[in-house]
């Protein structure tokens, strides 16, 4: 089964977000994060996310080994835009033409591929008008490098200039039960566009599954840093985590247990329903089982009582989602 994302572009009904294959989240085995690839792909889930700037390219090169016998059952999306090292916090953003060009080459060969199926500016550049930076990789859908194009972290009003030069296949940003400030304009305004929807970090960074104690974060884990896992909030912010947790142990039964997480990506599936566009999460994993448990969130259904728990659960969330505002969308609108 597949969905049509936008602009055509037909995509497994969840995605698989490649993020941690490279080490943020803790430290991470090259040969444990190919097998949990290739599950995922087994597995039904083949529209497989990355980024030039994750692991400094070396998480296109894991995506790479995946793509040598399986490039054709894969619906690859890379991004470009952030430069330096999110590991170390020394990042900045860098959109322009120039940039743009040597970016896609660059991730070409790393993921030793002929097209991107799916190309993201990862954020907007402030000195770049975006006009200008879709119009740089409009050409590159012109010259058969990328198929489609998708814009990550922008504000309604850059999605309604961006679709003005070249049609956008999908907005991603951070959307999930604790972080909603999306619903507001994005998502709106991506419905009535045609652009559908692909929410990064819907489990919140594992945070909704019930499973991350923040005292035991490794050395390096970027959580460390963000304002929702810092000592005061982490604690507060467990008050969400009991509303999933509650409606998880509703829906199971003794033939079936129904997790968090399943919980955590059938309210996102549900919000396309709610508000017209195709919703497309990707979850991250680095352990293949937890595939196979993200992928029951398809089949399950909540209850409107549920839903609305789960809505009212996001006004209790002490702490913003990013620790530079201006770099995602909520911070520009
Ligand atoms: N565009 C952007 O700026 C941006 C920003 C952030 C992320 N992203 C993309 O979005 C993807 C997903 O976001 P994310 O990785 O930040 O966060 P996420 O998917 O919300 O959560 C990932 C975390 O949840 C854990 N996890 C996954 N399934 C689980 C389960 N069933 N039970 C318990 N824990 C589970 C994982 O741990 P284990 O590995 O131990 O399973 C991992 O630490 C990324 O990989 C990346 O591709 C994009």
């Amino acid at each position: 089964m597949t969905i049509d994302l936008g602009d055509g572009l037909q995509v497994s009904p969840l995605g698989f977000g490649g993020m941690a294959l490279t080490p943020v989240y803790g430290p991470a085995d090259p040969v444990e994060s190919l097998a949990t690839l290739n599950h995922a792909v087994d597995a039904g889930i083949t529209f497989i996310d990355t980024a030039n700037v994750y692991g400094m390219g070396a998480n296109e090169e894991l995506i790479a080994e995946l793509l040598k016998d399986r490039r054709e059952e894969v619906q690859l999306a890379t991004k470009f835009g952030i430069a330096g090292n999110p590991a170390t916090g020394e990042r900045e953003v860098r959109a322009d033409p120039a940039y743009v060009r040597e970016s896609a080459a660059a991730s070409l060969k790393r993921l030793n591929t002929e097209v991107i199926d799916l190309y993201y500016l990862h954020r907007l550049d402030p000195r770049v008008p975006i006009e200008e930076t879709v119009g740089a990789m409009a050409e590159l859908v012109q010259e058969g490098k990328v198929r489609h194009l998708g814009l990550s972290e922008v504000t309604a009003s850059e999605l309604e200039r961006a679709v003005k030069v070249h049609p956008i296949a999908a907005v991603q940003s951070e959307w999930s039960i604790w972080s909603r400030d999306v619903e507001r304009s994005v998502v709106p305004t991506a419905a009535r566009l045609g652009v559908g929807f692909v929410p990064y970090s819907p489990l919140g960074r594992g945070f909704l599954t019930g499973t991350v104690n923040s005292s035991e974060l490794a050395e390096g884990d970027i959580r460390r840093r963000m304002p929702r896992f810092v000592d005061g909030a982490v604690d507060a912010n467990q008050t969400v985590v009991e509303v999933v947790v509650r409606v998880a142990g509703e829906l199971s039964s003794t033939e079936a247990t129904v997790t968090p997480a399943q919980v955590a990506l059938a309210w996102l599936l549900a919000q396309g329903g709610r508000l017209g566009l195709p919703v497309v999460p990707i979850p991250g994993t680095r352990r293949a089982s937890r595939i196979d448990e993200n992928l029951g969130a398809i089949s399950l259904t909540l209850s409107d009582t549920q839903l609305s728990a789960l809505d009212q659960a996001a006004e209790a969330v002490v702490g913003s989602r990013s620790d530079t505002p201006s770099w995602v969308s909520y911070g520009r609108e």
